[in-house]
């Protein structure tokens, strides 16, 4: 099994070193839980520290406001696209169903820009729009078998919803994919900390612990032997 780092400090010795060759993963959590810039990092890594070209689809986020917000953290995005290494492709909300028809476009484009590492966000914003349960799920699975032809690793995006003390991707789809991460927030006093989880990690032994996140200069941080709610 190859493993695929997102090069996160403290994550990957959480899941066995990465995420399983051309998987298909979810990270969920609640508004401004850090999804996007996970997402972004694990992409930025790819580029900078492994050699993985990357593909950003975004369904909400415009690219300006993006590489405006990414610079703080030392990533200057606009520059590996200039040397063709990361892609931004968005489609805003009237454009959604664009996505699912420009498939075979998407396939040449990763295909010439020898592209490893796919993220898209967010799974939500795509089954939201759909008139019911039905549909959603119809898209979903017609997501899925798009990805599964471009031989990519893939990180998916997604609101969560909780179902009794777990978090779950909106629209039941943590059973259609290989992995799910989840970001909670956990209230302590008058402050709200970030937990990160392994909810589930196909073929990886994973740890069980809810474990500190946080956004620090460099991007995300995740801190694996220590405790959430003891400090
Ligand atoms: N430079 C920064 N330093 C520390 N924290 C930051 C920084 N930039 C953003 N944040 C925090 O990260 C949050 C946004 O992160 P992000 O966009 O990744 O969240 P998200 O989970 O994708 O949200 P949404 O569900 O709205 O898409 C902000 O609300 C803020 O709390
Ligand atoms: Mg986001």
């Amino acid at each position: 099994m190859t493993r695929i780092p997102t090069g996160i400090p403290g994550f990957d010795e959480l899941i066995e070193g990465g995420f399983d060759e051309n998987s298909t993963n979810i990270i969920v959590g609640s508004a401004g839980t850090g999804k996007t810039i996970f997402a972004l990092n694990f992409l930025y890594n790819g580029i900078t520290k492994y050699k993985e070209n990357g593909i950003y689809i975004s369904l909400e986020e415009k690219k300006e406001r993006v590489y405006v917000h990414t610079e703080r953290f030392g990533w200057n995005l606009e520059d590996l696209e200039k040397k063709n290494k990361f892609v931004f492709v968005h489609y805003p909300a009237q454009q959604i169903e664009k996505f699912i028809e420009d498939a075979p476009y998407l396939k040449d484009l990763i295909k010439e820009h020898k592209i490893k590492r796919v993220v898209i966000d967010s799974a939500t914003s795509l089954m939201l729009l759909q008139k019911d349960a039905y549909a959603r799920r119809q898209i979903f699975l017609k997501l899925m078998s798009i990805i599964s032809g471009w031989g990519c690793t893939v990180l998916l995006t997604s609101e969560g919803t909780q179902k009794g003390d777990r978090l779950v991707p909106k629209f039941n789809i943590e059973y259609l994919v290989d992995g799910v991460v989840a970001v909670h927030t956990v209230r302590k006093g008058d402050v709200k900390d970030k937990a990160l989880e392994i909810v589930k990690m196909r073929g990886t032994k994973h740890s069980h612990r809810l474990v500190p996140m946080k956004i620090v200069k460099e991007g995300i941080a995740v801190y694996p032997t220590q405790g959430v709610f003891n400090k």
